[in-house]
């Protein structure tokens, strides 16, 4: 089955072949087959398909990669939520409460939660999306978050270490054993990636060290999360394991601004986290002079950021971050690829998987400038 999207007013490749950065087309056709771009050019010379989709003018942009999510929970923290809008801080406490919640639930309701999740995700144009274990914290249940998730996408995360849980609260070195030791090869056969949360009640750095090395030690590659509450040797520990990216970067010093300029890791961004949880927006700008590459992400869970919606985070990543909305969508879609180490995802280039988005706009300027709109007019997932 072949499919050809004709008569694109904006098409947004992100090729470094066609130019720097959204490498944006005028007038432009996509030929897809089997899942597969195949073909790409001007309108006027679209060649013929099974099915022909008029995209009337109308902009076309990669699918979202959202390389930073947490959708194996259950229950909800929408009272912590009201409180921070009170005026309460956000802590990293609040982690224990889905724990308990998430311990409790089936399979089935684990199951059907995440579904429900990645489905208003897909809604929205998100069409790659990586998933963490982290509201188990026992054996089973953190293998039991993996499989769960790795029945949704192959971009699976074990963050075993995301808190201390209740029952190690006397004995933290204990469960950095139990993260590193039984807990890790239960994870490993449904994981791709290991994740620790290096913050103020959560990990240190050398904590974080030892669970990343751990992790990289049976074949997972490594992501933190760092800089979410302050600022911590977590980024520059991140670089120095060549890991493939750290996520929050809100409170960063310079040096860490500098490791992230000269190597490899990406610098997520989570906007959606101090929109929910009324603090400060990371400054991209200083990350984006610095050199880095930097990625967006919902971060969607039920603590700090439930949201689904990258559009959502582009929007506010125009608006406080000080992202271009050219910037801002490319950190979307070929950020969270590169986040993700893919290169088959987040560029609309021959050979690349066919993730598409169609906007009900003329550019994707429109998904900053019109925020809350739903902007997807449909949604091409390989
Ligand atoms: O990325 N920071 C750590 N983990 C999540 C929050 C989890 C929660 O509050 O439940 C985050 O923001
Ligand atoms: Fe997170």
């Amino acid at each position: 089955m072949s499919t050809v999207i004709d008569r694109i007013g904006l098409l947004v490749t992100n090729d470094p072949q066609i130019g720097p950065g959204t490498a944006e087309l005028r007038n432009a056709a996509v030929l897809i087959d089997k899942g597969t771009i195949v073909w790409i050019g001007e309108a006027d010379h679209a060649p013929h398909a099974d099915e022909r989709v008029d995209a009337r003018g109308r902009c076309v942009i990669p699918g979202f990669v959202d390389s930073h999510s947490h959708l194996t929970f259950a229950g909800d923290r929408a009272d912590e939520f009201e409180y921070r809008m009170a005026g309460r801080p956000y802590t990293a406490g609040g982690i224990r409460r889905t724990v308990g919640l998430t311990r409790d639930a089936s399979d089935a309701e684990l199951r059907a939660n995440a579904v429900t999740l990645l489905a208003e995700m897909r809604r929205q144009g998100s069409t790659t999306v990586e998933i963490k274990s982290g509201y188990g914290l026992t054996v089973d249940d953190e293998a039991r978050a993996l499989r769960l998730a790795s029945e949704l996408t192959s971009e699976t995360t074990y963050l075993g270490a995301h808190v201390v849980p209740v029952e190690f609260a006397d004995d933290p070195s204990g469960y950095v054993d139990l993260v590193t030791g039984a807990m890790l090869d239960a994870a490993a056969p449904h994981a791709r990636w290991i994740d620790v949360f290096c913050e103020t009640g959560a990990f240190d750095v050398d904590q974080a060290k030892a669970i990343l090395l751990a992790g990289k030690a049976k074949g997972l590659g490594a992501r933190m999360h760092a800089g979410q509450l302050r600022e911590s040797g977590g980024v520059q520990l991140a670089v120095e394991l060549g890991a493939a990216a750290v996520d929050h970067c809100t409170f960063l010093s310079d040096a860490d601004v500098d490791a992230l300029g000269a190597g490899a890791t990406v610098a997520t961004l989570l906007p959606g986290v101090e929109f929910s949880t009324r603090q400060p927006y990371p400054d991209a700008r200083r990350l984006l002079a610095a050199g880095a590459t930097v990625a967006l992400a919902t971060d969607c869970n039920p603590g700090s950021s439930f949201t689904s919606s990258m559009a959502f985070c582009i929007a506010v990543a125009v608006r406080d971050l000080g992202m271009t909305p050219a910037e801002a969508l490319w950190a979307a879609t070929a950020g969270g690829a590169a986040a993700l180490r893919r290169t088959d995802v987040g560029t609309v280039k021959v050979g690349a998987r066919a993730d598409l988005v169609l906007l009900e706009a003329p550019s994707y300027v429109h998904l900053a400038y019109r925020p809350g709109v739903p902007l997807v007019s449909r949604v091409f997932a390989s």
